[in-house]
């Protein structure tokens, strides 16, 4: 078993934890966790400045992996490895966190995991059911990226699809933002569009039925604009059917992406929005009608955490794969390096 203190600064939230877990049989505790939100820093401005983003994680990350320590019991000498988010995010905050870990590192000799944001997110379902094996389909929803993988291995993924220009959670932001939701505006849909009828506003299906299985945002958030502006529909009926067509969207894709996936044990969905209630409903009816579980992480698992980071280190340190002191926070750090660009596409990793 290995104990790994972990941390997050790649968004809005800055987020410490403490793993006891062995990746080799796949058992792991979260110790402590705290995460520490910058929503009321940011929404005057209705999304995250990065500026202000990295100054909050100056401010709150070194009494918070103290905090998060002392809820553990443990001092700094029973950790066995700091595992810290290296890209990709918004850079000031990275480095925040990087710049954090690798100073414990040096000063207390424990060895540095530099962890692929995208990767906590892609791995995190294997902390929450022990019995997910490798290889599964992977839903990848958040706020800056809409990806289908497959996960082969730690640090073995194939790219099947992604987003060529706004990711889900951007188009669930954008959406809440016209409608007057306010930020962070994902939950604040789904809320809404409990109350709305998901057939009253005719919405574009961006991509349904092509032949690849990547995902288009843009024209649907256009089309949510546009009904707003007319003034014939409810906030509660744009909701509805906007959440809708964004998951007709991603079911359509990820059936397409079975299609083309090799033999998988699981379909598996992860990141901010796989905190979607109606997301997960829809995707449980395809997994089913597939012959395949779904797994999909409790909600506090899919959003931004630590925890996610630490599970990483877990995998990481059971294999021994660690990074030297001079490793490099990185903006942009795709999973699958070899995944060519898509045709059309934007510039999303
Ligand atoms: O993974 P995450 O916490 O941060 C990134 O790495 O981007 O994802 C945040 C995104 C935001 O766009 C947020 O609106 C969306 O996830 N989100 C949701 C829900 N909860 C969070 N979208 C739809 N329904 C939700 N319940
Ligand atoms: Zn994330």
């Amino acid at each position: 078993m290995a104990i790994i203190l972990s941390i997050e600064s790649s968004c809005d939230e800055t987020a410490v934890a403490v793993i006891d877990g062995s990746g080799a049989t796949l058992k792991a505790r979260v110790v402590a966790q705290r995460i520490a939100s910058q929503d009321d820093a940011h929404r005057p401005y209705g999304g995250v400045v990065p500026e202000i983003a990295a100054r909050a994680h100056v401010d709150a990350l070194a009494p918070m992996i103290a905090a998060t320590l002392a809820d553990a019991g443990l001092g700094l000498d029973a950790v066995d490895a700091i595992a810290a988010t290296a890209g990709p995010g918004l850079i000031g905050g990275v480095m925040v966190g990087l710049v954090t870990a690798k100073a414990m590192a040096m000063a207390a000799d424990k060895p540095l995991i530099a962890v692929n944001h995208l990767e906590g997110h892609a791995l995190s379902p294997r902390l929450a059911d022990p019995g997910l094996a490798y290889p599964y389909l992977l839903v990848l929803a958040s706020g800056g990226h809409c990806q289908i993988l497959e996960v082969r291995g730690l640090g073995d993924y194939r790219r099947l699809a992604t987003t060529i220009d706004d990711a889900l959670g951007e188009a669930f932001d954008k959406t809440a933002k016209v409608l007057g939701l306010g930020y962070p505006g994902g939950p604040a849909v789904e809320r809404l569009a409990r109350d709305g009828d998901s057939r009253a506003v005719p919405l574009p299906r961006p991509l349904l039925g092509s032949a690849e299985p990547h995902f288009s945002f843009a024209g649907l958030k256009s089309a949510v604009v546009r009904a707003h502006q007319s003034g014939l529909h409810t906030a509660a009926d744009i909701a509805a059917s906007f959440q809708q067509a964004a998951i007709d969207c991603v079911i359509d894709r990820t059936r397409r992406a079975l299609d083309q996936a090799g033999p998988i044990t699981a379909l598996v969905v992860a990141g901010g929005v796989a905190a979607n209630a109606a997301l997960r409903a829809a995707l449980a009816m395809l997994a089913d009608r597939s012959g395949l579980p779904l797994v999909a992480p409790p909600p506090a698992l899919c959003t931004d955490n630590a925890a996610m980071i630490g599970w990483v280190g877990v995998e990481r340190f059971a294999l021994g794969r660690f990074d030297p002191l001079d490793v490099a926070a990185r903006p942009r750090w795709p999973l699958d390096d070899a995944a060519p660009p898509v045709r059309g596409g934007g510039v999303k990793a």
